[in-house]
């Protein structure tokens, strides 16, 4: 939700900071501070705005020190404010932290703490960490002993960075991510690898229950009680440095343009753990799929094809409703778990929910150093590359380009998939953009906007939905065509869009009825299909494909109808309000 960055090395650290911070926008982008160690003083600046705006403002990245640490926010405690912008010093500023989580027990810690004369200054719960932390430091004059007093003290989940005035940084990572940099000049401690990969892919990751305390004499690893613990530096990909946008004005258009070959990519990675998961999926008794957002759309997909087509039972639970839902999870269950960074809280807790009634965990991931993989006994790469754009384009086809692939093997390839034809059909899709173009120009006034399928493009109806309210913030929903006529119609009128998911399948008349009844009551419709009706006031022509496979294509205009709806309305595509990309929270 939040990201958070610390640097101690030869460098200049502000600049560092503020770079890594740039290409982990993705987690949060409310507000954005840095705090370094100079003259054995801490020196902070924050600011509201994006990481770019505020550095503009006031030059996050000239302050002076080659020890420090840095932050983007996505409020969760107390409103979007420079105050409550991190890094939160303690109040005597000699300690300063950077949080990312929850502190659940922040209320009573902050009573205890002012009580004992330590003042705060914002709204948040992650300055309770700074004020505990120098609490315990002016207790014991030790910086191991404050931190092990420090995370036996909180409650909750988190990850957070301190930097001492004297120039030592310590973190600790209890159900956050946490990933250390070791660079040939220096250490990174972040979030994500993307903080720090330009500048060195030999990473370690701390275990969960860790704190870190790195100073000029090197870095040591503790274990909550204070026992060292000694861990393997491993190689990470450099291909994670690849998020520039290069030509593209957005990433958010540079991924949804990348699919034709994401699509081929997925799962190409981790080909043997897809054949074991087939087999898996054979044998178990009770078979779930669960994900949050865009990934739960992708499972509603699944659903469809593995009973259509390889007369498979398995049931799509989104993630944050499986600790109220009736399950069955048992030993002989299997829990399919989709995500694309791997992170998603809900995603984790429902995870944990299966695996203690013994169900086997297969996660489909985009992050493969992801929490998520490491509690999954398999786990298949989405392989899509770096995905930056908050609204998730690539990994949603490639969720199901490896879903379709788990279906056809399934069935002893009874589905025809063929990716390269999926493919070339994205491409042609994506060739000639100027007509979604111009009816985006038609949405910029809209407040309403209905996207209507029936069967497998009901999910994508529901996908398409989820893109046009994060990009454009225009009221939207999916519905299933046949439900129509039992409320929704009564919605209908002139100033309302509503688009009309209708491939030549077996769903085509009854969809083609549905427009029609939508037309007579005045709304505009937008056909999303291969072959042309006068119903349409607007038709995007997809190309033909066998039957099964529209779901992979159909969605594709749409991504590009809300990314272009969003420049018209002039929200940020890559970037919308209120929204993060990895919500690390419950
Ligand atoms: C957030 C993002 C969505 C994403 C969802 C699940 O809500 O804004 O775009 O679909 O998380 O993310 P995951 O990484 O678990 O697929």
């Amino acid at each position: 939700m939040c990201s958070i960055i610390g640097y101690l090395g030869d460098g200049s650290a502000a600049p560092i900071l503020v770079k890594g911070l740039k290409r982990m926008e993705y987690r949060g982008y409310d507000s954005v501070g840095v705090a370094t160690i100079s003259g054995n003083h801490i020196t902070l600046r924050k600011g509201v705005g994006k990481v770019a705006e505020v550095n503009n403002a006031i030059k996050l990245d000239m302050l002076l020190g080659s020890v420090g640490i840095g932050h983007t926010r996505w409020a969760t405690h107390g409103g979007v404010t420079e105050t409550n912008a991190h890094p939160h010093p303690s109040s005597s500023g000699e300690v300063a932290i950077v949080h990312n989580g929850i502190i659940d027990n922040f209320e009573e810690l902050k009573k205890e703490l002012q009580q004992k004369g330590y003042v705060f200054k914002s709204e948040t719960d992650s300055e309770v960490i700074a004020n505990l932390l120098q609490h315990n430091f002016d207790q014991t004059k030790d910086v191991k002993k404050s931190m092990i007093q420090t995370v036996s003290s909180l409650k909750g989940n988190y990850a957070f960075v301190a930097v001492f005035e004297d120039g030592t940084l310590t973190a600790a990572r209890f159900h956050e991510p946490l990933i250390i940099g070791v660079g040939k000049n220096g250490y990174f401690i972040s979030s994500d690898v993307l903080g720090f990969i330009e500048h060195t892919d030999e990473v370690i990751y701390p275990d969960n229950r860790e704190f870190i305390i790195i100073n000029l004499n090197g870095i040591q690893f503790f274990d909550f009680d204070g026992n060292p613990v000694q861990h393997q530096i491993t190689k990470v990909s450099k291909e994670l440095a690849d998020v520039y946008k290069g030509d593209y004005a957005h990433f958010t258009l540079k991924e949804i343009s990348e699919q034709p070959d994401t699509i081929l990519k997925a799962g190409e990675s981790t080909r043997m753990e897809l054949d074991l998961t087939t087999e898996f999926v054979k044998h178990a008794k009770n078979l779930y799929l669960t994900g949050s957002g865009t990934s739960y759309n992708a499972a509603l997909v699944a659903k469809h094809i593995f009973s259509k087509y390889a007369k498979i039972k398995i049931e799509s639970i989104i993630s944050s409703e499986v600790a109220h839902s009736p399950n069955n999870f048992d030993q002989q269950s299997i829990l399919i778990a989709l995500s694309q960074s791997g992170e998603s809280a809900d995603v984790l807790e429902a995870v944990k929910i299966a695996q203690k009634e013994g169900a086997k965990i297969i996660s489909i991931v985009n992050i493969m150093t992801s929490s998520l993989v490491q509690s999954s006994s398999i786990s298949i790469g989405l392989n899509c590359g770096p995905e930056i754009g908050v609204a998730a384009t690539k990994s949603f086809t490639a969720q199901l380009s490896i879903l379709y692939k788990i279906a056809d093997k399934l069935c002893g390839g009874c589905i025809g998939l063929d990716l390269d034809k999926v493919s070339t059909c994205v491409t042609k899709i994506l060739s000639d953009q100027t007509k979604v173009q111009d009816i985006a120009r038609n949405l910029k006034t809209i407040s309403d906007i209905y996207v209507l399928g029936r069967g497998i493009h009901y999910a994508i109806a529901s996908e398409a939905s989820l893109k046009l309210k994060e990009l454009t913030y225009i009221h939207a929903e999916g519905l299933p065509g046949g439900e129509l006529k039992h409320g929704p119609l009564a919605l209908m009128d002139s100033n309302v869009f509503v688009i009309i998911i209708n491939p030549n399948d077996s769903t085509y008349v009854d969809t083609l009825a549905s427009a029609h009844q939508i037309k007579a009551r005045g709304a505009k419709i937008i056909g999303i299909s291969d072959k042309p009706n006068e119903v349409y006031d607007y038709w995007i022509e997809i190309p033909e494909i066998n039957e099964a496979l529209f779901p992979l294509i159909e969605i594709i205009p749409i991504q590009l109808l809300a990314y272009y709806a969003a420049l018209e309305k002039d929200t940020d595509p890559d970037y919308p309000r209120n929204l993060a990309k990895s919500v690390t929270v419950k």
